[in-house]
């Protein structure tokens, strides 16, 4: 039996994807939301995206599994965008998370950031 999110319907997706897209825009610029709206809208993105990886994940293993095989070139360039979309938004938010002024050390714990 599937896991109860891999489950959730398309309009659930939809919301979650919607989510995300408008999440990353209020993120490009830290100065005009203000840090302590762009940590936090950063931190729930990072959680989110785990939530869209784990829907997707028989998405990514099928199309990873077929990457060298007989595959639209459509479907292998969706892959490989996909896949450097990932690193860089693990990047971003680990950084981020790194040097966080706010919100991490407002929950006690001290970072890069907030030492200086
Ligand atoms: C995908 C997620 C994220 C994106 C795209 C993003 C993007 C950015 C951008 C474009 C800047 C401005 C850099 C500059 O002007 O030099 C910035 C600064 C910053 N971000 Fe993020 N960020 C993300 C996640 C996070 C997270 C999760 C945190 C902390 C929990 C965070 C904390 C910070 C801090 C502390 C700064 C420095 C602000 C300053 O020095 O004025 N970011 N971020």
């Amino acid at each position: 039996m599937q896991p109860f999110f891999t489950r959730l319907p398309l309009v659930g997706r939809l919301v979650l994807d919607t989510g995300m897209l408008i999440a990353a825009i209020a993120l490009i610029d830290p100065r005009a939301s203000g840090l302590t709206v762009h940590e936090s809208v950063g931190i729930a993105l990072g959680t989110v995206l785990f939530a869209h990886l784990t829907l997707n994940w028989p998405w990514v293993v099928a199309v990873t599994k077929k990457m060298f095989a007989n595959l639209p070139r459509e479907t292998r360039l969706n892959q490989v965008l996909n896949g450097l979309l990932f690193i860089f938004m693990a990047v971003a938010i680990g950084s981020g998370i790194a040097i966080s002024r706010e919100a991490l050390p407002a929950l006690g714990i001290m970072t890069n950031g907030s030492r200086v």
